[in-house]
């Protein structure tokens, strides 16, 4: 098996040979994607990801949500591309094929590894909020909370977005292969078409009544009024040009041309709900370089992205109180297992609903709420028997004095996660959204904007106390995303993130304890049923084994509700050789030599 996907790849790789400078910098764009040896090769990947297994490989590997994505970042690996040229092909191709979750109008964080250093580095591209919103940004003229689509749909819930600049910035400080290269196969496929996934086609029948009010994302996903069908070979030549842009003259454009024109008239154009999103917010637009969040468990660093983020500090919280506890004693089908890991998550949840928002705004006691006594006064209260009654913020060390409200942001799940690792041994892991699934619903040259502000809270206060996660102009809001990178003995050995709105954490923090406590294989611990705890009730995934273990949930205190939980984690373990994961609840694969 491994052989033929190797082989496969070197011939792809061949043909392109011919055009490579003698230091692996690509002077052109790749050739065509669709070649005989591409489909076998991915009808390899999607073999071993049916029979639940991980694929293995030496020297490169890229996992993420779609085959032509993957396949895209696959050639740039293959040539000799770095894992940032990898990601900025496979997100040109996700913001075509998976419009729905990423894109150019959208916001992601990257943590990476380079090896040539040591160094770990986490990028901050989350959007921005437009320096004309305040805190009843989604509130009504009596001051309560908007509903939660009435605040999606249209130009006021659109954010600045980040992706393009933090493609630009990853490939400026990684990048071996040039930058226009980069873009040839998602500028063919847009040109060509592509063939609509099963998903996407079921996602467009699911919301066409809000697709339906932005004409251009009407004419696009509802052509002559009806919804994609699977199959269908879309094109998107609109965004072939805004990538030509891109490829020729960098993310600049994007933020001061034409292209931020039409972003700024389609926000503020909305009739019914516009924006206020302007060019000087564009402009603005900076990507930041943030200290990763590293926390220890079981050996290992548990290595993520900080604030505006709590997907570092959350996951790193429910591994953290879970380290007096041996779940491997206990194995994956003990209730008691769950019940520890459901109460961590409940009790991490409530400091993240407390005190977690952009740090550049509110102050965050992100070293009191890593700090080894707190998580072990916290960890004391899972040591009964049954459910914790009540969950309430503890009081981590705080070097301000200050109180924060419980905040009510709404999250559901769409996004993205991609991750790579290359021929050096560098490796990246970045979650990629445009919040909901479609977004705003707004559509500018071929990619959807994003619907990120309603990730603040719509309440700005409660009984006066301000909520830390309130929205204020240019601040960014908080995210669940987790994008992670396990160390140990200061390199990379397990590269993992995932979609999934507020449930993000609850994935991430399973697959790390499946792989690390229960011994699984990247694809076991990826394809392992879900359990998700954030609020109290016990999300179960319907359909699955998981659902055996309601009764003694139920026993122990818990209301239990089964349910889809459709998470998308990609992750690659670099322990001996590279063997990579992907989701099998969605469409992604793994390819790797
Ligand atoms: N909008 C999903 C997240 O940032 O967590």
């Amino acid at each position: 098996m491994r052989g033929l996907m190797l082989a496969a790849l070197a011939c792809v790789g061949g043909a392109v040979a011919a055009q490579e400078t003698a230091d692996s910098v690509l002077p052109e764009a790749p050739t065509a994607l669709s070649t005989e040896a591409i489909s076998g090769v991915v009808a390899e990947a999607q073999a071993e990801k049916a029979a639940g297994r991980p694929v293995r490989a030496q020297k490169w590997m890229v996992s993420a949500a779609n085959p032509h994505a993957v396949t895209a970042g696959a050639r740039v690996l293959e040539r000799g591309g770095s894992a940032a040229d990898a990601m900025v092909a496979v997100q040109a191709v996700l913001g075509l094929v998976e419009p729905q979750s990423s894109g150019l109008g959208g916001g992601a964080f990257l943590v990476y590894y380079d090896a040539a250093s040591g160094k770990l580095t986490t990028l901050d591209g989350r959007e921005t909020a437009p320096l004309l919103v305040g805190p009843t940004l989604f509130q009504d003229n009596m001051g309560k909370p908007l509903k939660f689509f009435d605040a999606v749909v249209g130009g006021r819930s659109v954010g600045v977005p980040g992706t393009p600049a933090l493609m630009q910035a990853a490939h400026a400080r990684w990048g071996r292969s040039e930058w226009a290269g980069l873009f040839g196969d998602a500028i063919k496929l847009a040109d060509e078409g592509f063939a609509v996934s099963a998903r996407l086609a079921a996602l467009v029948t699911n919301d066409a009544q809000r697709l339906m009010r932005d004409p251009e994302t009407r004419g696009y996903f509802l052509p002559d009024g009806f919804a994609l069908r699977e199959g269908h070979i879309l094109k998107n030549p609109a965004y072939a040009e805004t990538l030509r842009v891109l490829a020729g003259q960098g993310a600049k454009q994007f933020y001061t041309g034409k292209i931020a024109k039409d972003i700024v008239a389609k926000v503020q154009g909305v009739e019914d709900n516009p924006g206020t999103l302007s060019e000087v917010d564009l402009m603005l637009y900076r990507v930041k370089e943030r200290e990763p969040v590293c926390v220890p468990y079981r050996g290992y660093e548990i290595c993520g992205m900080g604030t505006p983020s709590s997907g570092g500090l959350t996951v790193g919280q429910i591994l953290g109180m879970l380290v007096p506890y041996d779940l491997t004693a206990l194995g994956h089908e003990n209730p008691e297992a769950w019940r520890l890991i459901g109460d961590a998550s409940r009790l991490a949840f409530a400091d993240r609903g407390r005190y977690i928002a952009d740090s550049d705004y509110v102050p965050v006691p992100v070293k009191g709420l890593l700090d080894a006594d707190y998580l072990s006064e916290r960890a004391a209260l899972l040591r009964g028997d049954d459910a914790l009654p009540e969950v309430a913020p503890g009081k981590p060390e705080f070097d301000h004095a200050l109180n924060w409200a419980d905040d009510d942001a709404i999250e559901l799940p769409s996004t993205s996660h991609i991750s790579i690792v290359d021929a050096e041994g560098n490796a990246l892991s970045m979650t990629t959204t445009i919040e909901n699934a479609f977004g705003s619903r707004l559509m500018v040259r071929g990619f959807l904007l994003n619907n990120e502000l309603t990730d603040f809270s719509f309440r700005s206060h409660r009984g006066g106390v301000p909520v830390a996660n309130r929205v204020e102009p240019g601040k960014r809001p908080r995210s669940s995303m987790a994008p992670t990178i396990v160390m140990q003995g200061g390199k990379p050995i397990l590269v993992i993130g995932s979609p999934g709105g507020s449930r993000i954490i609850g994935y991430v923090a399973k697959t790390i304890i499946a792989w690390a406590d229960w011994g699984m294989d990247i694809q076991q611990a990826i394809a392992l049923p879900h359990l998700v705890n954030r609020f109290g009730t016990y999300d179960v995934e319907g359909g699955t084994n998981a659902e055996a273990l309601t009764a003694s949930l139920k026993e122990l205190g818990y209301e239990v509700k089964a349910r889809g939980l459709n998470s998308g984690l990609h992750g690659i373990d670099l322990r001996d050789g590279l063997a990579g994961g992907a989701d099998p609840r969605r469409e992604g694969i793994v390819l790797g030599q």
